[in-house]
């Protein structure tokens, strides 16, 4: 009795650091985090629907590295070289999530933010995973303890939240639920510094820091270009030159994509309807409608050659 007692709690113990990763969803946000951390010596599972998608995927990895590498290895061509094949070679591209998941110690989902994808994606990963294997979602918006509801696993179970581009960005946001273990949210800051990030740690909450700030930012922009109280060029000027904020929050738009923008801030409507700061924007709506995207559609607030 009590050894079996024993043995479930330490088949359920939480590495204190994590050598195989899996990462599923090949979009922007899931190859930037396998590359970060490949490019640091951890074994990465990149998983997606199709062949087409990883190709994409290894492509964009493979053009993101060679920028990495640049810098880090201005002057050695070779390393330089050497630096993008290594890099690569640490993924395996995958389209059998299962089969991944049963070798990782950490499992990263970067998928579509609909949580009944993402709920029942970790459902049947709950179910193959080894007990000591701990997941994470990279959810911009979704409530973690929401997602963690579908498994069995709510202590191994946290938020963990990269910006775009990753290769560059340098914060992730660590989330923990209430149920979230002390030893799981140390692997997950850990894993955080082994792929050169700076791990902050913030309670599980609608946008966690950054978006919970940046959103409204740019929504309010929206808003002040839909009064006509400034020009589009004119705002982002202002932002770059008067806040020294690398892009405008039009160009951060068109770079996130309007509807990813649209997408958080229908969700937070939706669950805090009586807060004012959440309403929609009706100029937001009409570029979602006509498809106007942003850079992945070639056309957002702004036009984007190609
Ligand atoms: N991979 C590798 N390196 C990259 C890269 C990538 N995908 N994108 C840019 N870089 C590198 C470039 O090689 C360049 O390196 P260098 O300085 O040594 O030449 C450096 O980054 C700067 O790039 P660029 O010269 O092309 O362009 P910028 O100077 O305009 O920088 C930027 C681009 C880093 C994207 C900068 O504009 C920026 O920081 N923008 C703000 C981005 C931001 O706010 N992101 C957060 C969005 S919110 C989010 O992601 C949350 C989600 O939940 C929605």
């Amino acid at each position: 009795m009590l050894a079996s007692k024993l043995f479930r709690r330490m088949a359920s113990t939480v590495q204190s650091s994590v050598s195989v990763v899996t990462v599923i969803g090949a979009g922007l946000m899931g190859s930037g985090i396998a590359q970060v951390a490949a490019q640091s010596g951890l074994n990465v599972h990149l998983v997606d629907q199709s062949e087409g998608l990883l190709e994409n995927a290894k492509e964009r990895i493979v053009t993101s590295l060679k920028r990495v590498a640049k810098k880090k290895f201005a002057d050695n061509a070779q390393m330089r070289e050497s630096f993008v094949s290594d890099s690569v070679d640490k993924i395996s591209f995958n389209v059998d999530g299962k089969a991944a998941a049963a070798s990782s110690d950490l499992v990263i989902e970067a998928i579509v933010e609909k949580i009944e994808e993402k709920q029942k994606l970790f459902r049947e990963l709950d179910l193959v995973a080894p007990s000591h294997t701990v997941f994470a979602t990279n959810t911009s918006s979704l409530p973690v303890s929401d997602i963690a509801s579908a498994t069995k696993r709510l202590d191994r179970f946290g938020g963990l939240h990269f910006f775009n581009p990753v290769p560059v960005m340098k914060l992730v946001e660590v989330a923990k639920t209430p149920e979230t273990s002390n030893e799981t949210f140390d692997l997950l800051t850990n894993f955080g510094k082994t792929v050169g990030k700076h791990p902050i740690s913030c309670r599980d909450t609608p946008g966690f820091v950054v978006n919970r700030l940046l959103v409204p930012y740019q929504m309010e922009a929206f808003r002040m270009l839909e009064r006509g109280d400034a020009s589009a060029e004119d705002i982002d000027m202002a932002m770059k030159l008067g806040a020294g904020y690398p892009m405008g929050p039009f160009e951060l738009s068109d770079y996130v994509g309007l509807d990813t923008l649209k997408f958080i801030y229908d969700g937070w409507h939706d669950q805090f309807p009586e807060n004012p700061l959440f309403n929609p924007c009706a100029l937001l709506d009409k570029f979602v409608e006509e498809g106007k995207l942003g850079v992945k559609t070639g056309e957002g607030v702004y036009k984007h050659g190609k």
